[in-house]
């Protein structure tokens, strides 16, 4: 099934609910190729599930999903994730007892479907194409620590190589949950610097949720307010910041 569109992510009428919680009510939004795009929303507003959509983690309960024209809903993460969709999570996500390097080769090896005889394997796989992905995120130097011996920071930096890790072909978008979380406010313009220079550089779409009303308003070239499952805004930040709507809300009311 394929779709006349030239957006990179299409989302039509989403819904999904828990046990009588309607965590996504009706969602239509879209994400163009290479946009910086926040989605936002107080607590259990559905931007979680709603990226658990995407990914394929989660089916909806209705509402189609397209990556580049392509229906996409009701696939398994992988295959998601080898057609282009790279994921960051709530909380940083390596393998604690590996270093940063074999993190992102387990990552490249998963992708191209090779996980059999793994230790063997990891010692030689993709080392150098690792190696290079934490230098692009800027974790070069970390290669071959631990990872449980990382700050939250650094091992955000590992994550990012992570999700950016796909041998066949480099993601077209990034999904990032709360990227800045558990970072301390000084270095959350980092982090995001780092990501926003990504998506420029490489033309990767980024949509990332995020608590710090400074972060998103600095970083997104657009902002999409989540609300009890619904949109309630879409637009460039001067004007989702301006909405009365919006700043009832959520703007004023951090986390
Ligand atoms: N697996 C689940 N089982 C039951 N209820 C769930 C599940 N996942 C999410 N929910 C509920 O769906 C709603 C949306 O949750 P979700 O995690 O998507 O929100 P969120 O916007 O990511 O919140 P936060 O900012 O706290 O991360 C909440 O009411 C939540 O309790
Ligand atoms: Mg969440």
């Amino acid at each position: 099934m394929t779709h006349e569109d030239a957006s990179l992510l299409r989302i039509e009428h989403l819904s999904k609910a828990f046990d009588g919680v309607q965590a996504l009510n009706d969602v239509s939004f879209s994400v163009g190729a290479g946009e910086m795009v926040a989605l936002i929303g107080p607590n259990g507003a559905g931007k979680t599930t709603c990226f658990n959509i995407i990914n394929g983690q989660l089916e909806p309960d209705a509402g189609s999903v397209w990556l580049a024209g392509e229906r996409i809903d009701g696939w398994p993460p992988q295959r998601v994730a080898v057609a282009g969709v790279g994921r960051t999570f709530q909380t940083a996500a390596t393998f604690p007892s590996m270093t940063a390097r074999e993190n992102v080769q387990l990552a490249l090896l998963a992708g191209a479907g090779k996980y059999g005889a793994l230790g063997r394997r990891l010692a030689i796989a993709h080392r150098s194409e690792a190696g290079a992905l934490l230098v692009r995120v800027g974790a070069g130097s970390l290669s071959e620590q631990v990872c449980a011996s990382l700050s939250y920071p650094d091992a955000k930096r590992v994550e990012l190589a992570v999700a950016l890790a796909q041998p066949k072909r480099a993601p077209r978008l990034l999904l990032m949950d709360e990227p800045t979380a558990g970072t301390a406010p000084r270095d959350r313009g980092s982090v995001m610097e780092l990501v926003s220079a990504l998506a420029r550089d490489s033309g990767v779409a980024t949509l990332f949720t995020e608590h710090d009303v400074d972060v998103v308003f600095r970083f997104a070239a657009r902002v999409i307010v989540l609300d009890r499952g619904r949109i309630i805004a879409d637009g460039p930040p001067a004007s989702v910041r301006a909405d009365p709507r919006v700043q009832a809300v959520y703007l004023g009311t951090e986390g």
